[in-house]
């Protein structure tokens, strides 16, 4: 059962835009946060945002690509709190260009990041929140680029592959920690402006839903804390991104028809 007032939540990536939403959406509902960010700076500011709401807050400068600084983070959290009952593994970003432009060092750096630093996080993390009790539940972000076929998808290859892996570690990693008493959900977004900027001049012709359907950073916070209390698998505050999913599903199925189609069933080979 979750209860959020005297928990303690850490968030990697907290400086950012989701980040920020996250950790002032969880301070107004009575939690504590560590905000861990490569920008000290931005961490800070935001930590600052969470006392003023008269919550306890600790900014870390985290790089998550690195296991030796998120085990310092770690250290750091339970140092000063005792216990964390959430940790979202949030930090990352993308990289735009054609696929063969990439670099070995742009996988690296963006893979660092988007994925390893989501792998770090649950991997320094899980184990220490197996030894304490109380609400306990990881939330990996990933994005609508993780479960659909989503626009920029030619241009976003890392991304989608990090993202994707993210929903796949979840997915695994939920009903095995399920008997420890653990919650996990991977969050899902769609595109997200932050919430001062709201209304804002958003234009991107592929992708019409995006202009009609702007969520705020707030938004998403509020939908995470919800989807933690209720121990949702997949966070969607997007609801219009549906037609994403049923679209990469669309082709699943399509290749699954054609090899129906072309193919003589495997199964009835018999066995030597
Ligand atoms: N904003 C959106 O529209 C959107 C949509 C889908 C998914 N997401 C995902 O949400 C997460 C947060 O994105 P955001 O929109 O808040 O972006 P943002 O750029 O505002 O914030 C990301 C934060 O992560 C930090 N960061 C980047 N690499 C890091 C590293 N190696 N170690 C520690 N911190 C690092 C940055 O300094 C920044 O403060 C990302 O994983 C992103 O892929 C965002």
């Amino acid at each position: 059962m979750w209860k959020s007032e005297g928990s303690v939540a850490v968030i990697t990536g907290g400086g950012g835009l989701l980040g920020r939403g996250m950790a002032l959406t969880f301070a107004d509902a009575g939690m504590d946060v560590v905000v861990a960010d490569l920008r000290l700076e931005a961490a800070q500011k935001v930590a600052a945002e969470v006392e003023a709401k008269g919550r306890r807050s600790l900014a870390v400068e985290t790089d998550v690509s690195d296991p030796a600084a998120v085990t310092a983070l770690a250290d750091a959290a339970y140092g000063a709190f005792g216990q964390v009952n959430l940790i979202c593994n949030n930090a990352g970003g993308a990289l735009l260009k054609p696929v063969w432009d990439f670099s070995l060092d742009d996988w690296n750096r963006m893979m660092g990041s988007n994925l390893m630093g989501v792998i770090h996080g649950v991997h320094e993390f899980l184990p220490r929140m197996m030894k304490h009790g109380g609400p306990r539940h990881i939330v990996n972000t990933a994005s609508m680029s993780g479960v659909g076929l989503g626009s920029l998808r030619e241009l976003n290859a890392i991304y989608v592959t990090c993202k994707f892996a993210v929903v796949g570690l979840t997915e695994t990693l939920r009903p095995a920690i399920a008997p420890h008493g653990i919650g996990a959900s991977v969050l899902c977004p769609g595109m997200t402006v932050a919430e001062p900027e709201k209304p804002m001049e958003f234009r991107m012709p592929s992708a019409k839903w995006y202009e009609d359907n702007l969520l705020d950073n707030f938004d998403v916070g509020r939908e995470v804390l919800a989807s933690v209390m209720e121990n949702r698998l997949h966070i969607f505050p997007h609801r219009e991104g549906l037609g994403e999913v049923e679209a990469r599903h669309k082709l699943l199925l399509e290749s699954f028809s054609q090899a129906a189609a072309t193919s003589p069933p495997l199964h009835a080979h018999p066995r030597a």
